[in-house]
């Protein structure tokens, strides 16, 4: 670990500035947290594909995806759910800085990760976003068959049943995604995204 007393950084020949110049919009990370089957990814989807339709640079980093390939070696103890999201937020913070806006679909389930990830990038504009809906939704809906399995002791530390879930505080955003469509969402995340000048 003392190797880093030997490590310098390098400093770009291209800054963020003339990035964001080029790309016509600011980097930038959307986070979403909320129950499994809230709709996270659904959402993160939805909004990147309308907003490569109005020509941003946006990319997804999805909780399943992530843990097949950089975060492999995660489990989901409280420890590497910790992990888990430092590492999202490195990566995070490497995409913002690209020029990109990142959409995070991650449960994220403590509040102190969460804190974690926000100081993380705090240079960058973030927009954490509540994906709310009771468990007794998430679990009828049940899109990847977790709960089922969870409620029969098959997943142990499942989120909502053997795990907590810390409710936001603070989010920028709140959608109830038993209430509000999909494309509304989306919608309200656009203009959120533009009241802030981050596209
Ligand atoms: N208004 C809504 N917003 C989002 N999803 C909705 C909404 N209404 C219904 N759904 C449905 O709820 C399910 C949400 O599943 P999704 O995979 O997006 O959840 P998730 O939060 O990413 O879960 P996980 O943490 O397990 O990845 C989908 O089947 C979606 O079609
Ligand atoms: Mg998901």
């Amino acid at each position: 670990m003392s190797s880093g007393n030997h490590l310098q950084w390098h400093s770009a020949s291209v800054n963020k500035t003339e990035r964001e110049l080029l790309n016509g919009h600011q980097g930038g990370v959307i986070w979403f947290t909320g129950l499994s089957g809230a709709g996270k990814s659904t959402l993160a989807n939805a909004l990147a594909r309308s907003l490569y339709e109005h020509g941003v640079r946006a990319y997804v980093l999805d909780g399943d995806n992530v843990r097949m390939g950089l975060n492999r070696d995660l489990g989901f103890s409280e420890q590497d759910r910790m992990e888990n999201i430092r590492r999202i937020a490195e990566v995070s913070k490497l995409f913002a800085d690209a020029g990109f806006i990142v959409i995070n679909a991650f449960i994220s389930p403590y509040q102190t990760d969460r804190a974690m990830a926000r100081h993380i990038l705090s240079e960058h504009p973030y927009i954490e976003i509540y994906a709310c809906c009771s468990l007794a939704e998430c679990e009828r809906r049940d899109p990847k068959g977790l709960y089922v399995k969870a409620r029969s002791g098959q997943i142990p530390h499942f989120t909502g049943i053997s795990a907590p879930y810390e409710e936001p505080q603070a989010a920028e955003m709140t959608i109830m995604t038993e209430i509000e469509t999909v494309s509304v969402a989306v919608d309200r995340i656009v203009t959120e995204l533009e009241k802030r000048h981050i596209m």
